[in-house]
């Protein structure tokens, strides 16, 4: 898919690669942005952004919108649709991260369940019919490298953004046959709120923190070849294919990570 001339929906759009996203789907000729945060102050300061930077050429709406909430994420796309016509491309972008293992309380893994993977099945529930009916559409969701691999210090976000793109794959397997696309975004470390002050002697820089744009230049490509898994840190393959290769040698290498990261000092 190419962006230009195409309605597109990203949130967590107020910050970060959500925001990175909004500026590169303008600058590549989208008809029409709407940027969706629960922080609706910080989804207007885009939007004005990019009317001031490409005025009439992109329609660009903000929404206040939490999407661990099945009704506003419905909300979201009916005003979008019936303001701006078909949603050509859904970004679920907007995600959360905290440190903790199995003492997390359940209250905290279901408030991250809801947004790291049931706000993608509250899109794709009202989307995928509609996409369908009209012969097309894509989702991009946003997951992790921790998804596919795992994530040090975390159980609740490794957990949640494996099962992203378990639904991810699930939806391109179902319906890729009848038109709808699906990426997986899978980035490593990259440098934004969601990381700030662990980039230096932190896990989050092992291989390098990149910038959100280098995320939005590895989506756009991705999207041109319709391509399912986006990766904009390159080692995640070869990461994947250990793992793959020999569990039992990536476990021992992940707990050789785990206890550098996790040692005091
Ligand atoms: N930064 C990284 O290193 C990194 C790496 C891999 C994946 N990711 C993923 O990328 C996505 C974007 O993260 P980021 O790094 O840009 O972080 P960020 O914190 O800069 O941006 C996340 C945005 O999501 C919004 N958001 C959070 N919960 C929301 C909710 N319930 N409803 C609506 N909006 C909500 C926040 O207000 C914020 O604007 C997340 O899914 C994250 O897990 C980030």
């Amino acid at each position: 898919m190419n962006v230009s001339g195409k309605t597109i929906v990203v949130t967590g759009a107020a910050s970060g690669i959500g925001r990175a996203l909004v500026r590169r789907f303008a600058a590549d000729g989208a008809a029409a942005l709407v940027a969706a945060d629960r922080d609706g102050d910080g989804a207007r300061a885009v939007v004005d952004e990019i009317t001031a930077r490409h005025g009439a050429a992109v329609r660009c709406v903000a929404e206040r919108v939490d999407v661990a909430v099945e009704e506003e994420v419905a909300g979201l796309i009916e005003r979008t649709e019936r303001a701006l016509g078909p949603i050509d491309l859904f970004c679920s972008n907007a995600g959360i991260v905290f440190e903790g293992g199995v003492e997390t309380p359940t209250a905290e893994w279901q408030r991250i369940w809801s947004i790291n993977v049931l706000a993608h099945v509250h899109a794709a529930r009202v989307l995928v019919p509609r996409m369908l009916a009209r012969g097309g559409g894509y989702l991009l969701q946003t997951a992790s490298a921790a998804g596919l691999l795992s994530q040090i210090g975390s159980a609740p976000y490794a957990v949640t953004k494996h099962a992203a793109v378990a639904l991810a794959e699930w939806l391109s397997i179902t319906h890729g046959a009848d038109g709808l696309r699906v990426s997986v975004l899978c980035p490593q470390a990259v440098r934004t709120a969601m990381i700030a002050g662990t980039e230096e002697g932190g896990v989050a820089g092992v291989d390098g923190v990149i910038e959100p744009e280098q995320v939005a230049d590895a989506v756009v490509a991705g999207l041109a070849d319709e391509r399912f898994l986006i990766l904009p840190h390159p080692e995640v393959r070869e990461y994947v294919q250990r793992k793959a290769a020999d569990h039992e040698r990536w476990i021992r290498g992940m707990r050789r990570l785990q206890e550098r990261y996790t040692r005091p000092g």
